[in-house]
């Protein structure tokens, strides 16, 4: 029987990655997106032209659907019949959430229970769900973080995946629902939205290049995360949902790095002094700050069989030749620009 995947977040980064990566193994993927006032279909136009969207039997659409709509949610499942729930979609900026508290629960904690509970109600027995925990949960917690480590989250974005996790949970045990969490640890590439902090650098060096920047802001830069390639991470996420039975997983590399690491590593492929261009600035301090996540995905590798291909090195060099590549830069090019560049010092 043909698989049948509904992805909430389709157009989101680990959305993208995933819908290619089921296409690619024969799944008929249905996507949903909310509507905004400009389109923001960039990480899976390629999708619409290798899989034409308008043919009845297309394998890859898009609807209109929302987490905060139960009845748009009950119509997508109902018209589509999906055999495999992947719920990505949610606020998921974890500094924004300090100023869109209300509106990210609703999205990230009451979103699911709306999915979940629309799963249920349909009478749809078989349907195997996926919730897109975090390591944020963790928050206070010291490292290493595994299955087993309390959850002491430390924004509205981390207490909303928390309650999303424990109703995936409750789904299953009460319902007997295959409803699985998996808790993935930071994750990005080029296709990571321009106000994390690692695409902010890599975007930022690829516009100091081009010379349409002379600083760039930032805030923590002790902050410590474990940082994989969202690639590598959708790849565990279908295994999640292929195992014999629902259960919550850790996905990380098992490597930590600071912020400043980052910088330095960046800045270093061009053989730029990251210190030059930084300014640091109170403005993306947080009121309560996770220190540092490194996840312990051990139980993941033993029965997922699941590892992580790309560490910190590659995933910064994949970020920042991606930035340069959109302005036209090879990383040679843009090292002999690099050394032409008179830094503006002051204000770090
Ligand atoms: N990337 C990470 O490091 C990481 C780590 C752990 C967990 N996670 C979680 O994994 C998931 C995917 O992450 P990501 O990095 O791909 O995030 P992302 O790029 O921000 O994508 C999230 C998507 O959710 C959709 N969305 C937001 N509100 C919605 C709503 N009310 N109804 C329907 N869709 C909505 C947005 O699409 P529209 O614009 O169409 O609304 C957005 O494209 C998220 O749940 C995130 O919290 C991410």
């Amino acid at each position: 029987m043909t698989k049948r995947a509904l992805i909430t977040g389709v157009v989101g980064q680990d959305g993208s990655y995933l819908a290619e990566l089921l296409l690619s193994k024969g799944y008929v993927v249905r996507g949903i997106t909310r509507r905004a006032s400009y389109p923001h279909t960039q990480r899976i136009d390629h999708l619409f032209k290798q899989y034409d969207d308008r043919d009845a039997e297309a394998r890859f659409r898009v609807t209109y659907a929302d987490l905060t709509d139960s009845s748009s949610l009950q119509n997508v499942l109902h018209e589509f019949q999906p055999t495999e729930v992947y719920n990505l979609a949610a606020q998921s900026h974890v500094g924004i959430s300090f100023e869109t508290g209300e509106s990210t629960l609703d999205i990230n904690a009451i979103g699911p229970f709306r999915l979940l509970d629309a799963i249920r109600s349909s009478g749809a027995k078989d349907v195997r769900f996926y919730q897109a925990s975090s390591s944020e949960m963790f928050g206070a917690s010291p490292p290493p973080q595994n299955e087993l480590t309390p959850f002491l989250p430390q924004s509205p974005y981390g207490v909303s995946k928390v309650a999303a996790f424990y109703l995936t949970r409750l789904h299953r045990i009460a319902y007997g629902m295959f409803a699985s969490n998996g808790i993935l640890f930071n994750h990005e590439s080029p296709r990571r939205g321009l106000n994390f902090v690692t695409r902010k650098i890599t975007y930022s060096i690829a516009q100091i290049i081009a010379g349409e920047l002379d600083r760039i802001e930032l805030g923590n830069l002790d902050a410590k995360r474990d940082w994989g390639f969202s690639g590598d991470y959708v790849e565990g996420i279908w295994r999640i949902l292929q195992h014999t039975e629902p259960d919550d997983f850790v996905l990380a590399t098992g490597e930590m790095y600071t912020v400043r690491d980052f910088l330095g590593q960046t800045f270093g492929l061009l053989g730029l002094d990251w210190e030059d261009f930084v300014t640091i600035t109170d403005r993306y301090r947080r009121p309560a700050e996770v220190p540092a996540l490194l996840g312990d995905a051990s139980k993941a590798r033993r029965v997922l069989g699941w590892e992580p291909k790309v560490h910190f090195g590659g995933l910064c060099e994949m970020m920042l030749a991606g930035d340069l590549a959109a302005r036209g830069f090879t990383l040679e090019q843009a090292r002999t620009k690099a050394a032409t560049l008179t830094p503006k010092r002051g204000g770090a």
